[in-house]
């Protein structure tokens, strides 16, 4: 009988599909907290409750008994606030509510495999010996940070060389450290009161899934040992996850059952026939499983090549109206000078900054467009 093998081989087929979704729904779908808010992503995994194919090592975060997520840091960890994937960026706190003490500790190579990023400044520590300092007496750009100070001294920061050179009359430096400290405000230019209990922005480069989060998919490890990372777009015309399980429902187990039956009837005729042209039945089945995608992470020099040039001329006059300065650089364009523009948003940048930067990148720094998303959306 030709019929055990295709129906052993069908059955096969279904239980391996299932088990890799099962797989795939464990590694995206892990919370800390009961109500299933903020789900742990990959290069994100939970060591505890998750195989280590969910995640990149280095990125093992684990969960205390509140339902909060934390990331393991010497000598105590450090409380996730928030992760944000297509920024490659997450915000912690100190669970002694004292993080700048922690930041004065940090050394770069213990934060590894995060660094401050993109945002990071200068942030100088100063000890004022004397009575207590009043917040409301310091100038702008100063922050107290209470919980460094004692009875006969304050620990403040100060944001910028000005504020720092007025505090240096009385106070003296502790440290000046590059950090990237986050607060609700900052970009308005608010400094909190006290810097005691702010956030800390970390980022991270590699394993970047930008490019493919762009695309509407999602990150992983390809196959089962090494580093190699996958992107995983959603199969068949992006219908929404409960729409697949009801596809798959609905369709999968009655299709399923239709399937035998009309085996058992084809390969009873087709054996009648001596034919056995049958099999190629299972190969055009649909995939119900994405493909990984093995991604890039910037643009390559074709593509680049391919965006806007201009040649400044004397009068410096950009086609559209902006200020006079590379953002990359910092440097002010020249005449002759060439520019490169990301199309979409009309951003403009010096040639050789932009493309620097679009070989590991391919966003607009400024705006964080991607100009290869809907090329490649459009390609394909
Ligand atoms: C995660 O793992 C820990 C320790 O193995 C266990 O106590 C906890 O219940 C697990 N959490 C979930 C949501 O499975
Ligand atoms: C600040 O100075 C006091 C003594 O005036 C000292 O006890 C304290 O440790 C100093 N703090 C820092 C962070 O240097
Ligand atoms: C700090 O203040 C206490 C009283 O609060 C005093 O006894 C002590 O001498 C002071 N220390 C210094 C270094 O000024």
């Amino acid at each position: 009988m030709r019929t055990f093998p295709l129906l052993f081989s069908l059955l096969f087929i279904f239980f391996i599909q299932h088990h890799l979704q099962a797989v795939a729904e464990l590694c995206s779908t892990f919370s800390c907290n009961q109500h299933r808010r903020d789900p742990i992503l990959f290069p994100f995994w939970v060591p505890d409750n998750q195989t280590s194919r969910c995640g990149y090592p280095g990125f093992g975060l684990s969960c205390n008994s509140a339902g909060q997520t934390l990331l393991p840091f010497k000598p105590d960890h450090l409380i996730v606030q928030g992760i944000s994937y297509p920024d490659q960026l997450i915000w912690v706190s100190d669970p002694n509510h004292c993080i700048p003490k922690r930041v004065l500790e940090f050394s770069y190579s213990e934060l590894m495999p995060f660094g401050y990023g993109p945002y990071d400044s200068a942030y100088t520590f100063l000890n004022c010996s004397g009575p207590k300092v009043d917040p409301d007496q310091l100038p702008g750009g100063v922050s107290v940070i209470s919980c460094m100070s004692g009875g006969n001294y304050t620990v403040v920061v100060a944001f910028d060389d000005v504020s720092e050179a007025k505090m240096r009359r009385k106070c003296e430096v502790v440290k000046k450290v590059n950090a990237a400290f986050w607060w609700r405000g900052m970009e308005y230019g608010v400094f909190p009161m006290d810097m005691s209990d702010v956030f800390v922005q970390l980022s991270w480069d590699v394993p970047s899934c930008v490019n493919c989060m762009l695309r509407g998919g999602s990150c992983g490890l390809v196959g089962d040992s090494g580093l190699e990372v996958g992107c995983y777009l959603p199969a068949s015309s992006g219908l929404p996850k409960s729409a697949k399980y009801g596809l798959m429902l609905g369709a999968g187990i009655p299709g399923f059952l239709c399937i035998i039956g009309l085996t058992f009837y084809i390969s009873s005729r087709v054996s009648a026939r001596n034919q056995n042209r049958h099999y190629s039945n299972t190969e055009s089945s649909p995939s119900i499983f994405p493909q990984p995608i093995i991604i890039t992470l910037g643009l390559d020099a074709p593509t680049i090549e391919s965006y806007p040039k201009t040649i400044l001329g004397e009068s410096k006059r950009l086609p559209k109206p902006s200020d006079n300065t590379c953002p990359i650089c910092l440097s002010e364009y020249e005449p002759k000078e060439t520019l490169r523009s990301i199309p979409d948003c009309n951003h403009y940048f010096h040639a050789e900054c932009i493309d620097e930067w679009l070989r590991m990148n391919a966003t607009c720094p400024l705006c964080r467009n991607s100009p290869q998303a809907s090329s490649a959306l459009a390609g394909s």
